[in-house]
């Protein structure tokens, strides 16, 4: 069984997804971390895209959940940290716009969720990758407010970033997202729309749990 949850950048579908995984007892998938993957193998091989292929082919990419992160192994080797890199971010939508790289993700993504129940979260799991989803979400909120919420998540690590960046890249990457021909970030016609301005991290929470639970039941 599969529930996903889309939406753009700030939205609060990885810290939700993940908490709700961690209360239900379901497996956690994020797209975003693997399309973070292949942009970081994109940026060791200097953008050059034969030799980008070559590697995203030969390359044995690995990942699981635990103890609320989602680690990403390339042959072996932990990226999970590295993927996170503003170098990374600045890069991902590009990458993620090529057909090559969504249909290599895809199915990485289909074959892994055959077992279990799983909750993944992206940008267009519910259009594109999943379109029978058992449950799908849309998680909205106000740019502001998405910024002010990635600036929090990021002020540790990086001290001197201001909002105005972060607002600035989340705009930029909200765009071409929207904007690219392969599988855009968009909206699926099923899915229930949680604009999440005004709710607090339980209230969300809460309220996807309730969905999926009826559901469950339902199949139960
Ligand atoms: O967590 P954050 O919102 O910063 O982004 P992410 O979920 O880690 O995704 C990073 C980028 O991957 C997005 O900006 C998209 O360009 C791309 N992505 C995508 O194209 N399709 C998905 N299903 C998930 C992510």
């Amino acid at each position: 069984m599969i529930i996903v949850i889309d939406g753009p950048a700030g939205s609060g579908k990885s810290s939700t997804a993940r908490a709700i995984a961690d209360r239900m007892g379901i497996e956690y998938l994020d797209s975003g971390a693997l399309y973070r993957t292949a942009t970081l193998i994109y940026l060791e091989a200097n953008r050059d895209k034969e030799t980008f292929f070559r590697l995203l082919n030969q390359n044995k990419i690995t990942f699981y959940y635990e103890d609320q992160k989602f680690h990403v192994l390339v042959d072996g080797q932990s990226v999970t940290d590295k993927i996170r890199t503003s170098k990374v971010t600045s890069a991902v939508s590009e990458v993620a716009a090529l057909p090559r790289v969504r249909s290599f993700v895809n199915n990485l993504m289909r074959d892994v969720v055959l077992d279990g129940v799983y909750i993944a979260e992206g940008r267009d799991l519910g259009t594109a990758v999943f379109p029978d989803a058992e449950l799908k979400f849309f998680m909205s909120a106000d740019l502001e407010e998405r910024a002010k919420r990635r600036l929090n998540e990021r002020k540790e690590k990086n001290p001197g970033l201001t909002l105005e960046e972060v607002k600035q890249n989340i705009a930029e990457r909200d765009l071409k997202d929207s904007r690219r021909k392969a599988d855009p970030l968009k909206k699926a016609d099923d899915a229930i729309e949680i604009d999440t301005t005004n709710l607090t991290f339980e209230q969300q929470v809460d309220k996807i749990c309730l969905e999926i639970s009826e559901v469950l039941k339902e199949i139960e």
